[in-house]
């Protein structure tokens, strides 16, 4: 990968010094992400976005950095902004300006307004491509910077709440341009949402509090992807697990993994740690912080901030003061005391530092594959929301598990026979 920008790089980031540690991290990361090697080899001779803009909206660390320098590889002509003012990792960002000539706009912990002029910045760069995770960058295309839209001529979207949102503006026919679902490759959600949400948001909970989990009472907010990947690992840890859901199909299936399940209202008054992952809203609201046990611990790893209602709470509380980084705590006029991590934001991003990277490997295998699959084919599609299609998902889980070192068995031509038979029952 060549080194050290020789013009100046666009940026908005917090000290260009951190590079050097950021680079290393890259690297680090990169060593985990065979696929992703794989890809930027072939990409590295095919150049199949040769001159594409590209930009994107994506949680600032090590691994989209390599996600970004192999779209770069292959040709493309990429700007970079945070898709949450809590997730970057301020040394990667320093590291795309310095090391691999990336423009970036990205500072943890920046302020709303600072977000969206990042979001404006990294617009500027009249995309042909947008990648967005949670889909704010899409929206304001669609809402205040409509001019741009003219020159856009497809997208990926990262996770499950921008997929639920594009697909809301397909429905009343606002969407411009065809985008690709990402999250919804099985090699995508059943791994990333399940093993690396559920292990690294364990490990923001413990990174923010360092407390035991063993014993405790954890409750989990909705038993979807994450929840269960959530839910599994918490039990792994030796937490008596309890899980709310409103769907009653994902109820029956936590009761039948083994978990208790039961309302928040009665879940309230029992849990030590809570953790929401619904990606809906106020999911621990007012009623609920009426019944929380004195130190009881409130987190989220949904997508957006607003599965706590921390209004409700600021409201409640008679006094407010952060304890530790990434821990506030709450005083209830009763003198009950409640404690929230990183602002209600992505624990795991926040407080650690995101998914494994062997595990986004075949997300970010998603997105480049995917991006080169637009550019070949956005002229047939529609401005719809497509899924990876499905060719793509089982190339990138073959091309994992060959770099695992792991064989499986092939149909033989007879079984094949067998399998497309209704004729063969006896
Ligand atoms: N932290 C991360 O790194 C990370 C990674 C992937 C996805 N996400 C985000 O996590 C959220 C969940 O994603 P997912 O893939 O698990 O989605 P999902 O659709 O598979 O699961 C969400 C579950 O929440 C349930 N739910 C909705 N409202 C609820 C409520 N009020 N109470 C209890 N349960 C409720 C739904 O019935 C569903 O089963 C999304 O916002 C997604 O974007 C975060």
């Amino acid at each position: 990968m060549p080194n050290k920008a020789s013009v100046a790089v666009a940026c908005d980031v917090k000290d260009l010094a951190l590079a050097d540690v950021g680079k290393r991290r890259i690297e680090w990361a990169f060593q985990s992400m065979p696929v992703l090697q794989t890809i930027r080899k072939q990409f590295i001779k095919t150049q199949p976005l040769a001159g594409i803009r590209v930009s994107a909206c994506l949680h600032v660390t090590t691994e989209t950095a390599n996600l970004m320098v192999t779209l770069r590889d292959g040709g493309a002509n990429i700007t970079l902004c945070a898709s949450n003012p809590l997730s970057t990792q301020d040394d990667v960002a320093a590291s795309l300006v310095s090391d691999y000539s990336i423009p970036t706009f990205a500072i943890k912990g920046e302020s709303n307004d600072v977000y969206y002029s990042h979001i404006a910045a990294a617009l500027d760069h009249h995309p042909q491509i947008t990648m967005d995770d949670g889909a704010d960058l899409v929206t304001i295309l669609h809402t205040k910077r409509k001019e741009l839209l003219d020159g856009v001529l497809c997208g990926t979207e990262e996770t499950t709440t921008g997929v639920i949102r594009l697909k809301a503006m397909a429905r009343e026919g606002v969407l411009r341009y065809p985008i690709i679902a990402v999250n919804d490759a099985l090699t995508k959600h059943l791994f990333d949402n399940r093993y690396g949400t559920g292990q690294s948001t364990l490990d923001g909970i413990v990174r923010a509090t360092n407390v035991l989990l063993a014993g405790s009472t954890v409750v989990v907010a909705g038993y979807g992807w994450c929840g269960r990947g959530f839910a599994m690992r918490a039990r792994g840890m030796g937490a008596n697990v309890i899980v709310t859901e409103v769907d009653p199909i994902k109820a029956i299936e936590a009761l039948m993994d083994g978990f208790r399940v039961m309302s928040m209202s009665e879940a309230a008054g029992i849990g030590d740690v809570f953790c929401t992952l619904t990606g809906d809203k106020s999911v621990i609201a007012r009623e609920h912080f009426e019944k929380l046990k004195n130190g009881a611990i409130l987190c989220n790893s949904g997508h957006f901030n607003v599965e706590i209602d921390l209004e409700a709470l600021g409201r409640m509380a008679s006094s407010r003061r952060p304890m530790r980084e990434f821990v506030e705590e709450f005083v209830m006029r009763d003198g009950r005391r409640i404690y929230v991590l990183a602002e209600g934001r992505l624990i795991n991003l926040s407080a650690a530092e995101g998914h494994p990277a062997s595990v986004m490997d075949m997300s970010f295998a998603n997105q480049a594959l995917s991006a080169e699959y637009l550019v070949k084919n956005h002229a047939s599609l529609e401005k719809k929301v497509y899924s990876v299609p499905e060719d793509l998902d089982k190339h990138i889980a073959k091309l994992k598990l060959e770099s695992m070192g792991v064989k499986i068995d092939r149909l033989t031509p007879e079984q094949e026979a067998y399998l497309a038979s209704w004729s063969e029952g006896t």
